[in-house]
């Protein structure tokens, strides 16, 4: 079963999680389903990038972002090359370890 880690964050996950990723069901919702309140402002349709998580391993094993992805990314705070939409991420069959970021930006509410 492929292992979600989620480093520290000061607020969301003060001691850092780590989670078994099930296939099919998107990142955004398992850090959810794990106690991890990220916010998903557009309800999961990439229109906003408020669920932006920064994939400081296993990033080139995910399935490549869509234009659509990419387009709402480039309006993300702290924007990295291994930046995605947790909403439009499907964990797969990947190890993954992610860092949240501080701030978010609601594009969705502008
Ligand atoms: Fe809005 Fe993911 S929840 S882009």
């Amino acid at each position: 079963m492929p292992r979600v880690t989620v480093l520290p964050h000061e607020t969301l996950a003060p001691q850092g999680a780590s989670f078994d990723a099930v296939p099919g069901r998107s990142l955004c919702q398992q850090l959810l389903d794990h106690g991890i309140d990220i916010e998903h402002a557009c309800g999961m349709v990439a229109a906003c990038t408020t669920c932006h998580v920064i994939v400081r391993e296993g990033f080139g094993r995910l399935p490549p972002s869509s234009d659509e992805e990419d387009d709402m990314l480039d309006k993300a705070w702290g924007l990295t090359a291994t930046s995605r939409l947790s909403c439009q991420v499907d964990p797969g069959a990947t190890d993954l370890t992610v860092e949240l970021p501080k701030y978010t930006i609601n594009h969705a509410r502008e």
